[in-house]
């Protein structure tokens, strides 16, 4: 693995920020990891002050999208020494992406360790408050300056940080959104690409225009079964049984999402990936089989839901989801090793080599 230089800023910004009590994305912590690749390599892995990149007009993510990102958190565990929630997962989905979205792989124990060492020099800045987070943000995108139409041939790899409250601290309204769509087999809804993000804007304007929170995405064929949420996935529980949208080409594997099945199967309970049509939410909304609904996601963690908007009719989700709040529970106390970790998801970010 190659070395990561590192060039402290002369100045912490941490005290001038109250970090247990902000919102996600407006305040950013003192540095920043870069790797450039030309040439077929990844050169150059550094630490350095956060600043602005200069960016060429025809840098080629600006035009043809060759963007992607990822998105975890560190948390403060125990004796002050951060920790985060199976970041091998993200780089490995990070090069899922890029394999997707015809950029290079970047190196998975370059990815973890940039992770370590940025949030060693920032652990000042990971709030302690329950709820709360260092959100770590690596992305990559084609930074070559070429106006035609091709593969990229040099890209950056950047790591940023910033400090971030809980994303909802109520119960949401989801539109399930009947005329534009996210992803359809074959596209690149499984990738996390920017491109995915940029599309799904405008109708989340429009929902939200409606008192809504985020958009439900459904089938791109007939808009009959779910798909995922906005920056989530989804999961219901009918009749004691939790069930979720199976990964079919078109469904972001999420981390949350697979750390919750584990969860939910680990405390007993049958957890079964499928397809999952409105029709059936809606009966069971109806019939009151329908026990818990809610959406996971790493900036959103989980997020119960309170009623989804379908075709004019307003389906009433479950007033009390008491199993998703013990999940979540659980999940936070393994973010903050107040509880054993008996799944290994936890990853200190001091080794000996940074002490
Ligand atoms: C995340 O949960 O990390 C995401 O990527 C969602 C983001 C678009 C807010």
């Amino acid at each position: 693995m190659q070395e990561i230089t590192i060039t402290k800023s002369s100045q912490s910004r941490a005290s001038e920020v109250d970090i247990n009590h902000i919102p996600m994305g407006i305040s950013f912590t003192d540095h920043m990891f870069v790797c450039d690749y030309s040439e077929g390599q990844w050169k150059n892995a550094r630490i350095e002050p956060l600043a602005a990149i200069p960016t060429h007009p025809s840098a080629m993510a600006l035009h043809y999208g060759q963007a992607i990102f990822e998105g975890l958190k560190a948390t403060m565990g125990k004796d002050g020494i951060p920790v985060l929630f199976r970041p091998e997962e993200n780089a490995k989905r990070m090069n899922f992406s890029a394999d997707r979205m015809g950029m290079p792989d970047f190196p998975e124990d370059l990815f973890v360790e940039a992770l370590k060492q940025l949030i060693w020099l920032e652990r000042e800045w990971v709030p302690t408050n329950e709820g709360s987070a260092l959100y770590l943000r690596p992305f990559m995108y084609a930074d070559e300056a070429y106006t035609g139409m091709r593969a990229a041939t040099s890209f950056k790899f950047i790591i940023f940080a910033t400090p971030t409250g809980p994303y909802f601290s109520r119960k949401i309204r989801l539109y399930a959104e009947t005329r534009y769509i996210r992803a359809a087999n074959g596209g690149t809804g499984e990738a996390k690409a920017a491109g995915n993000y940029a599309a799904a804007i405008r109708p989340t304007e429009l929902a939200k225009a409606q008192g809504y929170d985020q958009v439900l995405w459904l089938d791109a064929q007939n808009f009959e079964n779910i798909l995922e949420v906005g920056t989530m996935n989804i999961f219901f529980k009918i009749s004691g049984k939790f069930i979720t949208p199976s990964l079919d080409g078109s469904v972001l594997a999420g981390v949350t999402r697979s750390s919750v099945i584990a969860l939910l199967r680990h405390k007993g309970f049958e957890v079964t990936e499928r397809v999952v049509s409105m029709k059936e939410i809606l009966d069971a909304s109806q019939n009151g089989t329908l026990e818990e609904a809610f959406g996971t996601g790493t900036a959103v963690g989980i997020a119960m839901i309170d009623e989804i908007g379908y075709r004019g009719q307003v389906i009433k989700m479950p007033e009390s989801n008491p199993v998703s709040q013990d999940v979540n529970q659980t999940i936070n106390k393994i973010k903050t090793q107040a509880v054993e970790d008996p799944f290994g998801w936890i990853v200190p970010v001091m080794e000996a080599q940074l002490v």
